[in-house]
């Protein structure tokens, strides 16, 4: 049954655009059901149609659990089997993790559990790292600390800026997502406690690119 997916973006939408696209190619079994964002004016939300999207800006709020409940229930309403974090700045709040728990992705741009939070590129190149990712993992309270799912590794290259290497990473990253989603979409994932199940069994290490694609059924 085709995948439904909510989408949290608040800026490019380039990891939005590569779901968009593989849905388009037929390589990945799902929906994009809604855009809701941060940021009225973020680009992401251009990639679907109007009804599809959802921006208010926290600010506009009263307090912080008003605008995270309003968001949960916008996402709620688009009634989504998987809810994605691509490129979404704003920490989510206990509330609207323990709604989606399970089924909440994100995609962060470190080979967690190295580099949570921000400036990830600039952190792996000051650090003399030989290599640097993404990672995609179910979302839990903590920052950036819930269980991988899948990792993809680029070199860092001599001369490599923090501009240089999240450019040579950025492909890499769109194509994990998607297959992460395609086996999402195929319902052989799922989040025990602080580890991944995938075909029921856990993961002990992240997948890649190709070991995700083997594990297609
Ligand atoms: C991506 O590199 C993603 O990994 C990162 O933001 C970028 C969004 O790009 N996410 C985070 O840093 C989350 N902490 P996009 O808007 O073009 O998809």
């Amino acid at each position: 049954m085709t995948a439904r997916i909510a989408v949290l973006a608040s800026g490019r939408g380039s990891n939005l655009r590569a779901i968009l696209q593989a849905i388009d190619a037929g390589s990945l079994d799902a929906e994009v059901v809604g855009v809701f964002s941060d940021k009225p004016n973020a680009p992401a939300l251009r990639q679907v149609p109007r009804d599809r999207r959802w921006s208010e800006r926290p600010a506009s709020f009263p307090h912080r659990p008003a605008y995270e409940t309003a968001l949960a229930e916008a996402v709620g309403a688009s009634q989504p089997d998987w809810v994605v974090c691509a490129g979404y700045m704003r920490i989510l709040g206990d509330a609207f993790i323990a709604r989606f728990r399970g089924r909440l992705l994100n995609i962060h741009p470190s080979l967690l559990p190295k580099y949570r939070g921000l400036q990830t590129h600039a952190r792996a190149i000051e650090a003399g790292d030989p290599e640097h990712g993404a990672s995609v993992h179910f979302v839990i309270p903590e920052l950036d600390a819930g269980a991988v799912i899948a990792q993809a590794k680029v070199p860092i290259l001599a001369g490599d800026t923090p501009e240089t290497l999240a450019a040579r990473l950025l492909p890499r990253e769109h194509a994990l997502l998607v297959a992460v989603l395609r086996l999402a979409a195929a319902g052989v994932l799922a989040e025990q406690g602080d580890i991944t199940l995938c075909h029921g069994q856990p993961l002990l290490n992240a997948l890649s690119l190709d070991s995700a694609d083997r594990l297609l059924p």
